[in-house]
């Protein structure tokens, strides 16, 4: 049996993570992998002397494990675009595989690393890019290998789900209270578990989980990594009234990441929806991830776990190591550039809040301007009290808000209707809008 020889580049947590995996389950990964995975070498731009490295040798140059001898395998975890950039093309070109943690560097370049992969016949793996500990790649490439994937729905960005738990007053992670953390509380909590990207704005805005969605979407479908074609919007706009809403309405707000195979092309979105309150989704709190695929013959599958963590997403580096001892990655499937659909071509339903002056017949006017433009009411809520009910600035009349699920529309037409609602003189503010999600096949 040959050991398969591994360099880490990195030395921060997911890394020391690695290291502390492969010694405490050495036995068990031995016999998985068929052989020895050994950490031979570590490069980090900074030393930590008193991290044990269980005798692999260190460096401070990161592109020393390029090309070396003792490294079969390049674990990337320094994250950002570069130098980890520069080093999956070196380490690919040299003939070594790599293993990397980093979502952005597969989103953005993953096409150009598959092809480097592919001409020098090593393998890329990145399984702990997607969703920390959850095998949900290896779950869709391997597990579900028989099946059309029809869909994919997923809580994908731990930081967001934390904080629309909180300001749902939901028990977060292990802490068995009710909590009622602001959005900047939640946020750092996030932080402080090391969940929380160095720039928050790529969890709250969506662009981590979009760069998570783009992988799943292309792995799912056999489609070219596409992260330009994810819709993107992200939970900055949610507000407690919102999800107090939905909650009357019996459904709970979820950052999604949302793919879809149509009859017109790839559907690709990450954006806040309203989720039915029964759905196992909706029942995703805290930090935690889960991913709902939806295939033909298996039909859906629910993957649930941690999303991030030093331990979490250790577990998925190895599992990457032992797939490579084992010969065992699965590249995407010919994967071919695919059409997307444009976010306007999509059809959903929809949640509206709508601010309007407290005057008979206003709830009326609604709903017949919303049927005129051929959009059909499936539920209402109509408040005369509530939290925002407040004087206009003339004074003479309050605002409420009119709060409707609509039917199924496009995109487009629910976009050409709010531009229309909002220029009612019955209105009185700015027109809050959700996608509803009903998660069925
Ligand atoms: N910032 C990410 C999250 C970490 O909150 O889920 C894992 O990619």
């Amino acid at each position: 049996m040959s050991a398969l020889k591994v360099g880490i580049a990195g030395l921060g947590t997911v890394a020391q993570g690695v290291v502390q995996t492969l010694q405490r389950n050495a036995n068990l990964i031995t016999g998985r992998a068929a052989g020895d995975i050994r950490v031979t070498a570590v490069a980090s731009r900074s030393a930590k002397p008193d991290v044990d490295l269980h005798g692999a040798r260190f460096s401070t140059d990161i592109m020393s494990l390029v090309g070396a001898a003792d490294v079969d395998v390049v674990v990337e975890l320094l994250g950002g675009e570069q130098p980890a950039l520069d080093l999956c093309r070196a380490a690919l070109a040299a003939g070594q595989h790599v293993v990397t943690a980093n979502k952005a560097l597969i989103a953005h370049h993953g096409v150009e690393l598959h092809e480097l992969a592919t001409q020098n016949k090593v393998s890329i793996a990145y399984e702990a890019a997607v969703a920390g500990a959850i095998p949900v790649l290896g779950a869709i490439g391997r597990g579900l290998a028989g099946n059309q994937i029809e869909w994919l729905a997923g809580i994908i960005n731990g930081t967001s789900n934390f904080i629309l738990s909180a300001m749902a007053g939901e028990p977060s992670g292990s802490a068995k209270q009710k909590n009622s953390l602001s959005f900047a509380e939640a946020l750092d909590q996030a932080q402080e578990l090391g969940y929380a990207e160095a720039d928050p704005t790529f969890d709250v805005e969506g662009i981590d989980a979009a760069h998570k969605l783009a992988i799943l979407t292309s792995l799912a479908f056999g489609a070219a990594l596409n992260f330009p074609a994810v819709f993107t919007e992200g939970i900055s706009e949610v507000t407690v009234e919102d999800i107090e809403y939905a909650a009357q309405l019996g459904y709970v707000i979820k950052h999604l990441g949302i793919a879809r195979q149509t009859a017109n092309g790839i559907e690709a979105r990450v954006h806040p929806a309203l989720v039915p309150a029964k759905n196992l989704l909706a029942q995703v709190d805290g930090v935690m991830n889960a991913v709902m695929v939806g295939a033909d013959g298996a039909g859906p599958t629910l993957y649930y776990g941690a999303g991030a963590g030093m331990q979490p997403t250790a577990s998925a580096v190895v599992a990457d190591l032992v797939d490579i001892a084992l010969q065992q990655v699965r590249q995407p499937v010919a994967a071919a550039p695919m059409a997307y659909l444009g976010i306007e071509d999509i059809v959903t339903s929809y949640y509206l809040r709508v601010p309007v002056h407290d005057r008979s017949g206003v709830f009326a006017r609604l709903t017949t301007a919303l049927s005129e433009l051929g959009i059909s009411i499936e539920a209402a809520v109509q408040r005369e009290h509530t939290r925002s009910a407040a004087k206009t600035p003339a004074g003479e009349a309050e605002t409420v808000p009119i709060v409707l699920l609509t039917q199924d529309v496009t995109e487009r037409t629910m976009q050409a209707a709010l531009t229309q609602l909002q220029a009612l003189p019955e209105v009185a503010g700015r027109i809050r809008c959700i996608r509803v999600e009903a998660l069925e096949a």
